[in-house]
């Protein structure tokens, strides 16, 4: 008996659903309505027996009198949008099996804040230090805690556009506060603020009938307009899958945590709505330097993950969504192929920030391994195909390896006339390299090296808090230019290779030691300009004040002047800074910052030791903070 089946959307991520569909072995009927007439689906519901109905898929009743026109058996549902328009639940009411969460469950993507709040019960450790901001006010304070690195997201739905990340997308605090203004005056009621995360993204999809799960394999889309990650976030502009089950920069214990991380949250939806959720959860995941972290939930196929999904999906789709949707997915075997895939977007050339219409284009259809899938494309009445303003049209292709893949989907995006633009660079083996790379860096332990010339007081508390286990790096090389200083003694005592010179031998012996980071502490010399330069962005020095207060001056005067300013002003308030090392004395940019109070009985000497504490727990800050960022973005004008 043939079955009905209506696809919701219709976009490139529903055509792919549509092409999956239309290779089932069942008898089918395949339907869709959606906002465009996408010649693609339009194709295979002509050749499936099925009708292409346009309207609005957010107006449940409309989508449900379709459905029920149709005796749709199964609706299979893409986007969000009308997961939160309740159509799921609308069909549902109406007998429809449906593929698609509940409104209530899809809120796991719909409210940003409350996917936080969800996943915080379960695993906190992989929810980014984040904050809610209902005004202005709240907002200002959330990004002080953040300092520079920080994430700024409207709650709710924003087609993708609702994220901006500072240094990427907003300079300064100002800028993310008046973005915050513009979120709040366009109807959003709360914005998550949250620590920016380094690292690489993978994204990791679930199919599930709310008890079973069958995960995707980790797939990596491209969130950026431009090659090499460059340009303002978009949809997606294109994303791979390696053959192994991974990707080439995650570990197996990444991919298992994200795959127990989202079975945990189908659980708790269920206990929570006391219903299962029955649909694709999909988990947008980072990969930093200490495991992973969850940026976010999708209760929807990704796009374009969906197109490399279905592509490589060599079992029946049709077996797969239907059993979901009715909660028998436990008898659903998935067949995987051990394929590679590369899909690639191409788009019109002021994507994503003009929407161009109109734009006529052709494309040969595809080669073995390929597949086209269109997206906001329309025909004309003379059979021309033209861009509709958002993604245009998605080439997804499966081979043995990324790279061959890869190769196959730009031949076929060769063929394209028209001005579209795609990127080039997605599953290139100098852009895989380039992820690897940045993953072993950050995932390796710091390599030190230190410079100092007096008794080395704070580097005996950084080997103590590495002894202790807080702070987990290699003290490479301690340099100095005095062999008779403190600070040798004590490297010597900790079997730490030291080297006596001058700046130029210093400088080479910290080359071949690899040190990845240079501390100052108590180097009594001005480094030349060649010497920052060399180390440029990697060298600290930390000094005994809250600079620019007594920038330029010795230890002990610095403490003896603090104790003088207060007697004089009342100013008692002093401190340490971490700041980079640029050739003007004490003047680079700024790190980290602590502050201590100066007690009337305080004297030099109890100020400085007061002053080292703080001095030992900003210096374990920062290295943290390097091993975590890799460097990047440590202050607001490197
Ligand atoms: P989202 O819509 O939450 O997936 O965010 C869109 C994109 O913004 C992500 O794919 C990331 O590239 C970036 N992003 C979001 N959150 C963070 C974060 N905490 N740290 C760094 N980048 C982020
Ligand atoms: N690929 C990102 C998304 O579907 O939201």
């Amino acid at each position: 008996m043939k079955r009905s089946v209506l696809i919701v959307g219709s976009g490139a991520r529903e055509h792919a659903i549509a092409y999956a569909l239309s290779k089932s072995t069942h008898s089918l009927s395949i339907s869709c309505c959606g906002p465009n007439l996408n010649p693609g689906i339009k194709t295979i519901c002509d050749r499936y027996e099925g009708t292409m109905a346009l309207g609005s898929v957010n107006d449940a009743e409309w989508v449900r009198d379709i459905a029920l026109r149709l005796h749709a058996d199964l609706a299979v549902i893409g986007p969000e949008a009308p997961l939160e328009a309740r159509v799921a639940d609308t069909l549902r009411t109406a007998g429809i099996s449906v593929f698609g969460p509940d409104a209530d469950l899809a809120r796991i993507e719909t409210s940003k804040s409350y996917a936080r709040e969800c996943v915080c019960a379960i695993a906190p450790e992989v929810i980014p230090k984040f904050r809610i901001a209902h005004s202005i006010d709240e907002a200002q304070e959330a990004l002080a805690s953040f300092g520079p690195r920080f994430v700024v997201k409207a709650d709710g739905l924003s087609g993708g556009k609702g994220v901006k990340v500072s240094k990427e997308h907003l300079g300064s605090h100002d800028e993310a506060l008046s973005w915050c203004r513009q979120l709040f005056s366009t109807g959003q009621t709360s914005i998550v603020i949250e620590e920016k995360l380094y690292g690489q993204e993978f994204s990791l999809m679930t199919i599930t009938d709310g008890i079973s799960c069958i995960h995707s394999t980790p797939i990596q889309d491209h969130k950026r307009a431009f090659d090499e990650d460059c340009g303002p976030n978009t949809g997606g502009m294109g994303s791979y899958s390696s053959p192994d089950n991974l990707l080439p920069f995650l570990s197996k214990t990444d991919v298992e945590q994200a795959c127990s991380i989202n079975e945990q949250v189908i659980q708790a939806l269920r206990n929570e709505f006391g219903k299962p959720y029955r649909g694709v959860l999909y988990g947008g995941y980072m990969a930093v330097s200490d495991g992973i972290r969850l940026i976010e939930y999708n209760a929807r196929f990704g796009d374009p993950e969906a197109l490399n999904f279905f592509t490589l999906l060599s079992s029946d789709a049709y077996e797969l969504l239907q059993s979901a949707a009715d909660g028998t997915l436990s008898s659903y075997r998935p067949i995987s192929d051990n394929q590679a895939s590369v899909c690639i977007y191409a788009v019109p050339n002021g994507y994503p920030e003009l929407s161009e219409r109109n734009v006529p284009f052709s494309i040969d259809s595809e080669m073995a391994g390929t597949q086209i899938f269109y997206g906001s494309v329309e025909r004309d009445d003379s059979g021309i195909l033209r861009t509709a303003g958002s993604r245009t049209l998605a080439v997804a292709s499966y081979a043995d390896s990324i790279d061959q893949a890869r190769v196959q989907a730009l031949s076929t995006m060769e063929t394209i006339q028209g001005t579209l633009r795609w990127r080039t660079d997605i599953g290139s083996p100098v852009a895989v390299r380039r992820k690897i790379d940045h993953m072993t860096r950050l995932r390796k332990r710091l390599s030190v090296g230190v410079l100092g010339s007096t008794r080395g007081t704070d580097l005996r508390y950084l080997i103590d808090a590495k002894q202790h286990g807080i702070l987990d790096v290699d003290f490479s090389l301690v340099c100095s230019d005095k062999a008779d200083s403190g600070i040798v003694d004590l490297a010597r005592e900790h079997d730490i290779p030291v080297c006596i010179g001058r700046e130029h031998q210093l400088s080479k012996s910290l080359d071949e030691a690899g040190v990845d980071i240079i501390l100052l502490i108590g180097y009594m010399r001005i480094l030349s300009a060649q010497f920052c330069l060399k180390w440029k962005d990697r060298i600290f020095n930390v000094h005994p004040s809250l600079l620019p207060d007594f920038a330029g001056m010795k230890d002990a005067d610095v403490h003896a002047l603090a104790i003088e300013r207060m007697r004089a002003s009342g100013n008692n308030i002093t401190g340490c800074t971490v700041h980079l090392v640029t050739p003007h004395v004490d003047a680079g940019p700024i790190i980290i910052q602590k502050s201590c109070t100066i007690e009337t009985h305080d004297t030099e000497q109890s100020l400085k030791a007061k002053v080292q504490l703080l001095e030992k727990d900003a210096l374990i800050e920062l290295l943290q903070l390097f091993r975590q960022t890799g460097g990047q973005d440590l202050a607001w004008d490197m």
